[in-house]
């Protein structure tokens, strides 16, 4: 008898400890201080990045000489966000989608690749896997933070090396 209560209890437990993961993992959202349209403005370590990547020099100028702005901001449904990197080279724009749902969609480099954004611990990632890659080289993930000057920052990491990017708020008119 006794047993069979304990039983019950931890599994009684175990339900709401489950219940609990799950509603605390749905009830996450991106803060409204990143939604807007951010302007590339710096970059620090981004050249011994690419370097790192094996990008030859010639594009590597093209690429550091890029304008790039950001839009982040929220989907017509609800839990869902819009995102948009505009350069002018390409635009990508991921619509509709929601955190820690991955969908399929044409990345800069016009092939498709498997896209989760997630929101911890502050920081919103952006996380790409290019498909048609060897999987010990297909994965790039791009961190954002807001920063006290409210100017989105860019974090990407390869090889220990770390570039950051700082994107500015374009105001509204
Ligand atoms: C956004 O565009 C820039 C400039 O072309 C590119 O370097 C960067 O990888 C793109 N970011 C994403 C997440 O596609
Ligand atoms: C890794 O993938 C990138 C992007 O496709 C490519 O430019 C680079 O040469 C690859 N590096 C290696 C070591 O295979």
């Amino acid at each position: 008898m006794q047993t069979i209560t304990k039983t019950r209890l931890c599994v009684i437990f175990a339900f709401l400890a489950l219940t609990c993961s799950v509603q605390m993992t749905d009830a996450k959202e991106i803060p409204p201080k990143f939604f807007g349209k951010f302007v590339l403005d710096r970059s620090e370590n981004f050249d011994e990045f690419l370097s790192a990547k094996g990008v030859n020099w010639l594009l590597r100028q093209m690429i550091k000489l890029a304008s790039v702005t950001k839009v982040i901001g929220k989907g017509d449904k609800p839990s869902t966000y819009n995102y948009e990197n505009l350069t002018s080279k390409k635009n990508t724009l991921y619509h509709g989608w929601e955190l820690g749902k991955t969908f399929r969609a044409e990345g800069l480099d016009g092939k498709p690749h498997d896209i989760t954004f997630n929101y911890v611990n502050g920081e919103l990632t952006e996380k790409h896997i290019r498909l048609d890659e060897p999987a010990d080289n297909n994965t790039e993930t791009y961190h954002y933070t807001i920063d006290d000057k409210d100017q989105l920052v860019l974090k990407m990491e390869n090889n220990n090396i770390i570039c950051r990017r700082w994107f500015k708020r374009q105001q509204p008119k």
